[in-house]
């Protein structure tokens, strides 16, 4: 049965099926950053005021972190290009564990909670399907300012002692450089007593727009960008019209979407700042990039093998890992890529094994022997990013490819299938033959 995108989106099972082996061309245009979006929801909660935040991706995650918002008390209303939030009657400083456990980037109320109540009560987001991802050193950095933080039974509480409920400024060095730790200590810092400096802050073009958004509300901020971010607080915080950067991440997915399909894309708006290593490693592959001010042109023919290391940005981003490595499963040569950021984001070895891939695991690293052809099979997005790189894996191959795991890539990637059916891909949303579901699960 073949569904609109619409109707897909409520049915139960949903898989996509693509026709593979189309070249693409034209334009493809970038959605708001996702995880930009979702941390400068969260940074609403520091005001009374509204804020306005348009190039809002329209997401299911986005979604989730609106219903958080209501939850805690707030207000969230769409626009034509956004989203309106009002956290003036904020009167919930707990979070319901169900909102956390479907969507991890909620853990990021703690910080603006605690400096607006003086308290917060936030469950444990525990680990996902890439690794544990411990908050460690979110809760170390709330304790340099001030607040008493007890773990119980799953559940963060975090308490600002004395009477005026106001954190004050520290020290704060982070042992690893964890974006959404930095992003929830800006945060709590922007309202705290006094001066707080965060060492070995996270570097991502994210943080530097939260440090956006939060100047926007009149928050006094240096640094962002660089491994030392200085906050000085201010009495209060107010509102402000802000407009997301675009979303690196699915930039990079297109990109490698017109080099797998050795193709000819115009990809637009990049900030080719955002995606340095990417950009680097595709020319190194054989790719021609060419930059225009606002959009991005990739060219395609031959793809060699290159070697990739995930790193914290500027390094190349976990996040385009596996869509990185269904390019180089066709590429020339022999590809080695190590995963050091999350310790289970290989998952989709085994899949793209099941397309034909030449694949040989050590640990966390990934020897990829390129192949002349992917075939087209059946395969599960284990997580957002594996689900992408299955689409992209299922341009290149010869066949049909069914995509399992839409869960997941409708989490992080605002109608997909479409923008990648405007540039001459053939992909339909159908519905996942219930029988077959259940012998699989
Ligand atoms: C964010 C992104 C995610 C991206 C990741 C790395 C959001 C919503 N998500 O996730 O898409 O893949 O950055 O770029 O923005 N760590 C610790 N202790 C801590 C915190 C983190 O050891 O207290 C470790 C993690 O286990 C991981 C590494 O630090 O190995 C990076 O994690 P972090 O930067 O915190 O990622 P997130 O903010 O969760």
């Amino acid at each position: 049965m073949i569904l609109t995108a619409v109707q897909s989106q409520t049915i139960l099972n949903p898989q996509l099926e693509i026709a593979g082996g189309r070249k693409l061309s034209g334009e493809l245009r970038v959605s708001g950053a996702k995880n930009s979006a979702l941390v400068l929801m969260a940074a609403c909660l520091l005001t009374r005021d509204t804020i306005r935040l348009r190039n809002v991706p329209p997401l299911t995650d986005i979604s989730a972190m609106g219903e958080m918002l209501r939850s805690l008390g707030g207000t969230v209303n769409h626009t034509a290009d956004g989203i309106e939030l009002n956290g003036n009657h904020i009167n919930n400083s707990t979070a319901p564990y169900e909102l956390v456990n479907s969507l991890r980037a909620s853990f990021f109320c703690i910080g603006p909670l605690l400096a607006r109540m003086g308290m917060a009560k936030v469950p444990l987001p525990g680990g996902c399907q890439i690794g544990t991802r411990p908050v460690v050193e979110h809760v170390k950095g709330l304790k340099a300012l001030g607040a008493q933080v007890t773990i119980e039974h799953g559940v963060v509480t975090a308490v600002v002692p004395g009477r005026g409920h106001r954190l004050t400024g520290g020290r704060i060095y982070l042992d690893c450089p964890s974006v959404g730790a930095t992003e929830t200590l800006m945060m709590a810092a922007a309202l705290a007593d006094g001066e707080t400096v965060i060492e070995n802050a996270a570097l991502e073009p994210e943080v530097v727009d939260l440090a956006g958004l939060l100047l926007a509300m009149g928050a006094r901020v240096r640094g962002a960008g660089t491994p030392t971010i200085t906050i000085t607080g201010v009495e209060r915080l107010h509102g402000a019209d802000y407009a997301v950067i675009p979303d690196r991440i699915e930039a990079g997915t297109f990109m490698l979407a017109a080099a797998i399909t050795r193709s000819h894309l115009r990809i637009s708006p990049v900030i080719p700042e955002h995606l340095g290593s990417v950009i680097t490693k595709l020319e190194e592959a054989g790719c021609t990039m060419q930059h225009d001010g606002i959009g991005l042109t990739v060219k395609a023919d031959r793809i060699s093998a290159v070697d990739l290391r995930t790193q914290p940005f500027p390094g190349f981003p976990t996040d385009l890992q596996a869509p990185f490595m269904s390019l180089l499963a066709t590429a020339q040569g022999t590809s080695v890529i190590t995963e050091n950021i999350f310790e289970n984001r290989l998952q989709h070895v085994a899949e793209l094994q099941r397309m034909g891939a030449a694949i040989r695991m050590q640990g966390n690293t990934a020897f990829v022997e390129g192949v002349p052809q992917l075939s087209g099979a059946p395969v599960q997005g284990t997580d957002l990013r594996a689900s992408a790189a299955m689409v992209l894996a299922g341009l290149a191959a010869q066949g049909i490819t069914t995509v399992r795991g839409l869960e997941y890539l409708d989490r992080g990637y605002a109608g997909l299938e479409d923008k990648l059916n405007s540039v001459g891909a053939c992909i339909e949303r159908v519905s996942a033959n219930p029988a077959l579901v259940n012998v699989a699960a």
